[in-house]
């Protein structure tokens, strides 16, 4: 990628613009060019512009779906519908039953700043956008796992989360990558709920977020990602139970301690940092061994690191004795 001579912040119009309007205004000034009697295009531009910062919900990066397919990620059963994807969701800042879908729609997604910062060479702060359109988005498939014994199959778009990192330039001493999600009790009203520690926290280890399969997901289903699903970027690690992939995010944090997750600060008996399927450790309170496939009727067993240990496994060889299952 070609940012690293410039500060990450510094865009170039054509990057800062959305594509679209980049383009009508390449058009209006070949009018300009073409003569005075074309000027009455000029208007309809401003208009235009102010349509698009008065919509939240439009996608100037729309066009970069449905991605290419990235091959390498193989799916072994039949793709979850969408809508059942987009309707059965955990997001507990909309609440804690799984029908939140409508009230996620109260997410306003532009403006939406991410942060990067703790030990990184030069903190900064850029648009979800700007940051989406520098990234290579392609699709992938994956499975999901949650940690309640349910499970779906999707088909995400995104940038890998390695590259998110090379572009922060963490220091040599950061250990850890510490996402946050928005924090806003008037969109979400379960933030209003004072017994959870908001704003809901994930955190992996560099070596797991420089893992190949680590995925920030920008869009599902070949669109913009739907809000319920954690719009604008939502990480997916599908080797680990669902909760790790933490939705909707707005910083970034590099640091040298284990952070303490959402779910740890909750119920750190029940749901640890590491929570790598494992279906030989059962959860407190149920079995793991099995999973319901969402829109399929099926039971079927699963799979260690959910499938996924070819990619996975070597991170942890060294690491007897910790709860990694858990
Ligand atoms: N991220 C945030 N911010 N809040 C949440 O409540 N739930 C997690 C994870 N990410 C959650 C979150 C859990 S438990 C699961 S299983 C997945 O999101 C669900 O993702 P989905 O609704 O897209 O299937």
């Amino acid at each position: 990628m070609l940012f690293r001579s410039k500060p990450n912040w510094e865009l170039p119009e054509s990057e800062a613009t959305p594509e679209a309007m980049f383009r009508d205004r390449r058009r209006l000034s070949k009018a300009l060019a073409a003569g005075p009697l074309l000027l009455a295009g000029a208007p309809a531009l401003g208009l235009a512009q102010r349509a698009f910062a008065a919509d939240p919900d439009m996608d100037p990066n729309a066009g970069l779906y449905p991605a290419k397919r990235n091959e390498a990620y193989k799916m072994d059963r039949a793709l979850t519908s969408e809508k059942i994807a987009t309707t059965y969701n955990n997001f507990y800042e909309f609440g804690s039953q799984k029908n939140i879908w409508q009230a996620a729609q109260k997410m306003k997604l532009r403006p939406w700043e991410v942060t990067i910062d703790g030990m990184v060479e030069k903190e900064f702060t850029i648009e979800a956008d700007a940051l989406i359109k520098r990234m290579q988005i392609e699709e992938r498939l994956y499975r999901h796992r949650c940690v309640e014994a349910w499970s779906i199959a999707v088909p995400w778009s995104g940038f890998s989360l390695r590259a998110l990192v090379d572009m922060a330039r963490p220091l040599s001493s950061a250990k850890y990558l510490v996402m946050q999600t928005f924090h806003d009790k008037e969109v979400a009203p379960g933030q209003r709920q004072f017994w959870y520690p908001w704003p809901y926290v994930e955190g992996l280890t560099l070596a797991e977020a420089r893992n190949e399969l680590s995925f920030i997901c920008t869009g599902a289903y070949g669109k913009t990602i739907a809000k319920q699903n954690g719009a604008p970027l939502r990480l997916t690690v599908p080797w680990k139970y669902g909760f790790k992939s933490i939705k909707s995010i707005t910083r970034f944090t590099f640091t040298d301690k284990m952070p303490k997750s959402f779910w740890m600060e909750i119920q750190g008996a029940e749901y640890g940092f590491w929570a790598n399927v494992n279906p030989e450790v059962d959860h407190k309170r149920w079995s793991q061994a099995t999973e319901k496939q969402l829109g399929t009727g099926k039971r079927v067993p699963t799979l260690l690191y959910n499938g996924y240990a070819e990619q996975v496994a070597d991170l942890y060889k060294d690491m007897k004795g910790q709860q990694l299952f858990m």
